[in-house]
């Protein structure tokens, strides 16, 4: 027996000649928050999808809550909640009503003291007789995190749960998760390609790039790898790289489309010579990025988290589409 609640061995996933997950190996302990972290297309669903048995392994095995997800799904399933990136909840309905269907999908008998258990946990219970359609964005997922908790699983599934939020919700959400995952000894799987995410809420993270496993570990440990700063760079012309190159602290330097990213020992020093090597007026944007989990990224792939992040649809009008599609 094992303490883990997930056990994953060389997980693999193929679509033709894709390989969306690569022969990655995951071990989640049981309590606490693990956050997925890549950019756009790493494959973080697909994980999620193999490890809740809603996609079919094409190579290695996992074990979720102790059971083999390919042998048993219906065990794994039993034990297991899923807050999906797109919306689950019926518009239509009440929060009542939305746990009444949960509870169908779910086959409970005995479903209602939980549910209102639940609600007041969220603090929905006065609304729960409303549509929630009439529901603020932050309401609708602490509801749907609500149906995730309905069957009492050990482990939850939360795939890019703030993704589109604005900063406050995103922050309240953060909070509801930390509760849920203390208050109910719950063991919570999430992804994010948000770095502050993973940093804020997840005892270990995994580093995930174009399906496989670059770095593992707790925050702190994966920032301490990082003994340097990255400047990243925008300039009105053309730069060449051996200008940039030839300044004084400048450890690497790799361009990424029209900008340029320079590891530097210690920005503050390289920067006034930054300036003075370039003409300032030729500078259109500059960043300084500290270690944090997104440079321990840009070191191990070249690459920011976070680039696609902005063009992210925006939850609230994705809502309102749906709202408008079902007329
Ligand atoms: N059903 C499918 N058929 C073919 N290719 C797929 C399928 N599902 C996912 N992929 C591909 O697998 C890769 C990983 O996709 P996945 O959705 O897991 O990424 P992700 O990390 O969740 O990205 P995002 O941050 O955009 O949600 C992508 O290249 C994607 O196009
Ligand atoms: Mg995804």
């Amino acid at each position: 027996m094992t303490d883990d609640a997930i056990v994953a061995t060389g997980i693999t996933k193929t679509y033709g000649t894709l390989t969306a997950v690569d022969h990655v190996d995951l071990k989640v302990p049981a309590g606490g928050i693990f956050g997925l972290l890549g950019p756009n297309g790493a494959g973080k669903t697909t994980i999620i999808k193999l490890l809740t048995g809603l996609s079919e392994l094409t190579a290695g095995e996992a074990l979720v809550a102790g059971y083999d997800v390919r042998r048993y799904p219906m065990e794994v399933k039993q034990r297991i909640g899923w807050v999906a990136a797109e919306v689950i909840l019926d518009d239509d309905f009440s929060a009542w009503e939305n746990l009444w269907l949960q509870a169908k999908f779910q086959r409970l008998s005995d479903w209602k003291g939980r549910a209102s258990e639940l609600l007041a946990y969220f603090s929905l219970q006065d609304r729960r007789k409303d549509k929630v359609s009439t529901y603020s964005t932050g309401m609708r997922k602490k509801l749907e995190i609500a149906l995730a908790l309905l069957h009492e699983p050990r482990i939850i599934f939360m795939d890019e749960p703030t993704i589109g939020l604005d900063p406050g919700t995103r922050r309240m959400l953060w909070e509801l998760i930390t509760g849920v995952s203390r208050e109910y000894g719950i063991t919570i799987f999430l992804t994010s390609h948000y770095i502050e995410e993973a940093d804020a809420l997840c005892r270990q993270v995994a580093i995930l790039d174009q399906g496989r496993i670059v770095a593992l570990g707790s925050p702190d440990d994966l920032k301490a790898r990082v003994r340097a700063d990255y400047v990243e760079l925008e300039t009105a012309q053309a730069l060449d790289e051996p200008t940039l190159r030839a300044i004084a602290g400048v450890q690497e330097v790799r361009a990424q489309g029209s900008t340029w990213i320079l590891k530097v020992a210690r920005s503050e020093e390289v920067l006034p010579r930054l300036f003075e090597s370039l003409e300032t007026d030729r500078i259109r944007r500059i960043n300084v990025e500290k270690p944090s989990l997104e440079s321990v990224f840009i070191e191990l792939t070249g690459k920011r988290i976070d680039q696609a992040s902005a063009e992210v649809h925006d939850y609230r009008k994705f809502y309102a589409n749906v709202r408008r599609a079902r007329g």
